[in-house]
């Protein structure tokens, strides 16, 4: 049985339109992040054959392909929670509190965080993470999946700028689309986050800044 599946969307693959097309949904969703699921499964079962036989002579191409894959599973996964059709706005309670005093304000978050996202070099995502040690919400720009990601840190919002993500609809202006991103951010499953992210204590705190 696989380790890792494809989760459903919590929606319609028109429900974000006419921020993002169906048709980029469908794509997306049941070929892309499929992709990255059997990825990842397939990773964990070349390791498992290598420990079998013992011969680790692929080990780096597997271990970076796990990494990879896995990365990809994690960020669309939350992708697609972090989206409703109802969604836009600004956040509230603790996070809208946190962004004030992290980011000077959420007008301050959104800049840095779309700026982020627009700038990746290549593919890769927009990040807004929780780092364990400052106890404080960072924007991050991972590329590809995985690289420049805080490790450790929580993914609370996160922004797909692959092309993959908007291509269809919005060809090579990736800036019209990150604008758009805002009009279906589900602000309570990203404060959902963050109050999780804050209670799990995944990296204890005595390990870093008082
Ligand atoms: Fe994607």
């Amino acid at each position: 049985m696989a380790t890792y599946e494809l989760p459903e969307l919590p929606y319609d693959y028109d429900a974000l339109e006419p921020v993002i097309d169906q048709r980029i949904m469908e794509l997306h969703h049941d070929k892309h992040h499929q992709g990255y699921v059997d990825g990842a499964n397939a990773a964990l079962d070349k390791l498992e054959e290598m420990r079998g036989s013992g011969d680790f002579g692929d080990v780096r191409s597997v271990k970076r392909s796990l990494a990879f894959n896995l990365s990809g599973h994690v960020n669309h996964t939350v992708f697609w929670q972090n989206m409703h059709p109802d969604g836009g706005g600004e956040p509230g309670g603790d996070l809208a509190s946190a962004l004030d005093e992290h980011f000077g304000g959420f007008e301050g978050f959104k800049q840095d965080f779309s700026e982020a996202a627009k700038g990746v070099e290549g593919s890769g995502w927009g990040m807004l993470v929780y780092d364990h040690i400052a106890d404080k919400p960072l924007v991050a720009a991972a590329e590809n999946h995985q690289n420049q990601h805080p490790q450790g840190a929580t993914p609370l919002l996160v922004c797909d700028v692959w092309e993959h993500a908007y291509y269809l609809q919005y060809e090579n202006n990736r800036g019209e689309y990150v604008n758009n991103f805002w009009d279906v951010v589900n602000w309570d499953d990203v404060e959902q986050r963050y109050q999780q992210a804050q209670q799990a204590d995944a990296i204890p705190k005595h390990t870093g800044a008082q």
